[in-house]
């Protein structure tokens, strides 16, 4: 029995439940005509400059890639006015979470992270046999006085997502600040910035501004504003000092070559994401109208998704906008049963989800009234 041979940490883990692949639904429902919305992904695709420059670096894939990520360091090093000594890149930011618990967890030390937020800080914690302890949001967003109230003689990591996901809330500026005042010098902070690009607010802190000050470690992606999920790459920005240590935890060539080309090509090409802002935050603007027109409680996002309070088990909720080409998220996984979270899309997509979920809400309505 393998079972017995497995370690405890990874027994106790549910696994993570990725939005539902295009592919598969295809093959499942033999429907074509199909939209997905579940990922946070760009609906606009990559920049067109990302698209020549992985032409081109296809044809040296014979080589391993760089594995220091030289002139994608540079690049960013201009852009966010750091050295590029402060940068590590990753197979995602997804990885650089992996680096940071595998880096600096100890057995049984505490990760402080927000109820909900994103899974994998649990999952990649518990692998790294460190204990999450979870602090509830408030007013969907992460508390930051809970937070630190939460803290212990055994806590070593805080992992926060800024904006959070799933609600999509973030915290400004003065929170933080007041935050990090009193942040113990043993405690490792880490900002997780997936959805900067997206986020309107004026307050939104520059958490650059507090490497070296205090044991911060910043993320971000090529996944979301970039549109580069599927290529996998993002970054952490970190004092030197961190940076070298969890390159020693980090596979020597674990950036491959093309997602490298594209990475920096997309940071180029500012016009794309330009593009891609005004598309979102107009997106939003349409859904919150729609929303609200349906009567749906939703929370106001900072991001380019919305978790929407579907009134009922959003997991039915899910499976019949499913069976009509529609993917979107069922929160059940985050412990908001009654939720959705839907990406912002096209403006296409986004009337055929709202065209999608009226149908399947008022066909719900009907089925219940019919059995009073
Ligand atoms: C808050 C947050 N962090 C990190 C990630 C992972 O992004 P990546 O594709 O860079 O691994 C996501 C993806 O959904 C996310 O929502």
């Amino acid at each position: 029995m393998i079972k017995n041979l497995v370690r405890r940490n990874i027994l106790d883990i549910k696994p993570y439940e990725p939005g539902k692949p295009i592919e598969e639904l295809k093959r499942e429902l033999n429907i074509l005509d199909i939209v997905k919305m579940a990922s946070n992904e760009n609906p606009l695709g990559p920049s067109k400059k990302a698209i020549r420059a992985m032409r081109k670096a296809i044809s040296t894939v014979n080589r391993y890639p760089d594995g220091s990520c030289y002139c994608l360091k540079e690049a960013l090093s201009k852009k966010l006015n750091v050295s590029p000594e402060n940068l590590i890149i990753g197979n995602g930011s997804n990885e650089i979470i992996e680096l940071v618990t595998r880096t600096f967890l100890d057995k049984d030390e505490e990760v402080i992270m927000s109820e909900p937020s994103f899974l994998i800080y649990n999952i990649a914690s518990r692998i790294s046999d460190g204990m999450p302890v979870m602090v509830p949001l408030t007013d969907f967003k992460a508390d930051l006085n809970k937070i630190r109230d939460s803290i212990g003689p055994r806590t070593k990591l805080i992992l926060i997502d800024n904006p959070n996901n799933p609600t999509g809330r973030s915290v400004g500026e003065a929170e933080v600040e007041g935050f990090l005042e009193k942040l113990p010098d043993n405690i490792i902070v880490v900002f997780d910035e997936a959805y900067n690009e997206f986020v309107e607010r004026e307050d939104f802190p520059d958490t650059k501004r507090y490497i070296g000050r205090k044991n911060i470690i910043i993320l971000r992606t090529f996944s979301k504003a970039h549109g580069l999920s599927g290529l996998r790459i993002g970054y952490g920005i970190a004092s030197k000092e961190a940076v070298q240590f969890m390159n020693r935890a980090r596979q020597p060539f674990n950036v491959n070559s093309v997602a490298q080309a594209a990475a920096i090509a997309s940071l180029r090409d500012e016009e794309h994401i330009a593009n891609s802002r005004l598309l979102i935050s107009e997106g939003k603007r349409f859904l919150y109208n729609n929303l609200d027109s349906m009567g749906l409680r939703y929370v106001k996002s900072d991001t380019n998704f919305i978790l929407v309070n579907a009134g009922r088990s959003a997991k039915a909720v899910f499976e019949e906008m499913l069976k009509k080409g529609v993917i979107v998220r069922s929160m059940e996984a985050y412990k908001l049963d009654d939720y959705i979270r839907v990406t912002i899309g096209t403006m296409a997509e986004n009337r055929r989800f709202v065209k999608t979920l009226k149908e399947v809400l008022t066909k719900n309505d009907r089925s219940s009234t019919k059995s009073v």
